[in-house]
């Protein structure tokens, strides 16, 4: 009884392979089924690379850039950095310092040192387009470390002898762990203004770097875990219109807090926008988020005191309503780094350095000047 019954059913799978086999016979070849997938595949396989490659960059002084307006010079590696010089003439300064501009900034948005305090202290001030940003060649292989070299040999090129200060704002406060690592040889100290952390430096315990991570507005979660997790996806993740992009390239108001908004009038007169990304948004906004919230080659939380012995030569001010950059993550930097002169500010949002005397009162600190 099983017996006949397995010989029916194995006669009926045959009648059924050769009634599939007429079957599709009749529309499509078999293979040439598997033909028309494998060009569907490839041409939609074609189409996604397409669309996530970021356009190449129109690169400043080439046929297809701008004009160069800048004052550049050329790097070791043939790239052209844009520079702008402020304050006391450097022959007469008895300070120097090089400003590191944010995220979405450039040269121009050195912060405000008044011209008063400039003179009073003897104070030179030089600012540069981060590479790719405004009239900077874009550098492929942009890293924290090779910031830090630019700024170097920026300084050397210049002239401006062996030791200077750098202060670094928000994204540029970021570089400037780059500058305590790999060039603090060279510093008389630094100033980190509202820097922006990165949440993968290992040093973060996990429940501080998840409690920052989840303060953020969803968009930015996304943004920079895009930028982190699948850095090629960057440029389309930040220019399709079906998720929200980062708050920060949207203009989103959401990120300001109430004393933001106080001094944004002042920032809005300062935008620079066609001039900073006037090479392409890719080199400047997306490479600026992909080596930010990358993978380190070195942990910030583990440096040494790059000044032993000299106190108060680095310095870092946040401010409590900073809604850009949650300041958990600097306080633990700060409690595990104590080498660091830590300025809180109550109530100060991330735009604080823009408020009257503020800036002057930074670099009071930093040179260690009394009022
Ligand atoms: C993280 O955990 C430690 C140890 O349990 C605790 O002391 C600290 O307050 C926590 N921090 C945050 C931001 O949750």
């Amino acid at each position: 009884m099983a017996a006949s019954s397995k010989k029916v059913s194995a006669a009926s799978a045959r009648a059924h392979t050769r009634k599939q086999k007429q079957g599709s016979s009749s529309i499509l070849p078999s293979g040439m089924l598997k033909k028309i997938s494998l060009v569907v595949l490839v041409g939609l396989t074609a189409w996604f690379y397409k669309v996530i490659q970021p356009p190449a960059p129109t690169i400043c002084g080439t046929h297809n850039g701008t004009p160069v307006t800048s004052s550049r010079i050329k790097l070791r590696d043939g790239r052209h950095l844009a520079y702008l010089e402020a304050g006391v003439p450097k022959e007469k300064a008895s300070h120097k310092i090089i400003f590191i501009h944010g995220f979405a900034s450039c040269k121009y948005d050195m912060l405000p040192v008044s011209s008063e305090l400039a003179e009073e202290l003897g104070v030179y001030l030089l600012a540069f387009d981060r590479a790719g940003y405004g009239e900077s060649d874009p550098d492929p292989k942009k890293s924290p470390k090779s910031t830090a070299l630019d700024i170097e040999e920026l300084a050397d090129q210049l002239n401006l002898g062996s030791k200077f200060y750098v202060i670094g704002f928000s994204m540029g406060g970021e570089i400037v762990w780059g500058c305590l690592k790999y060039i603090s040889h060279r510093l008389s100290g630094a100033a980190l203004v509202a820097p922006v952390a990165n949440y993968w430096w290992p040093g973060f315990p996990a429940n501080v770097s998840k409690e920052a991570y989840s303060q953020q507005l969803m968009q930015d979660r996304w943004a920079v875990g895009v930028a982190h997790y699948t850095p090629w996806l960057t440029y389309w993740w930040n220019t399709q219109k079906w998720f929200p992009s980062s708050s920060v390239i949207a203009g989103l108001m959401d990120i300001f807090s109430a004393s933001d908004k106080e001094v944004l009038p002042k920032l809005m007169g300062r935008a620079h926008m066609p001039y900073i990304t006037k090479q392409g948004i890719f080199e400047t906004l997306h490479r600026d988020m992909i080596v930010g919230f990358g993978s380190w080659e070195f942990d910030p939380l583990d440096l040494d005191n790059p000044f032993p012995g000299i106190e108060g030569s680095v310095h870092l001010w946040h401010g409590t309503e900073d809604l850009l950059v949650p300041i958990i993550l600097t306080r633990y930097i700060t409690q595990k780094l104590p080498w660091i002169v830590y300025h809180e500010l109550p109530g100060a949002g991330h735009l604080f350095p823009l408020a009257d005397g503020m800036t002057d009162a930074i670099v009071r600190a930093l040179l260690q000047e009394k009022n």
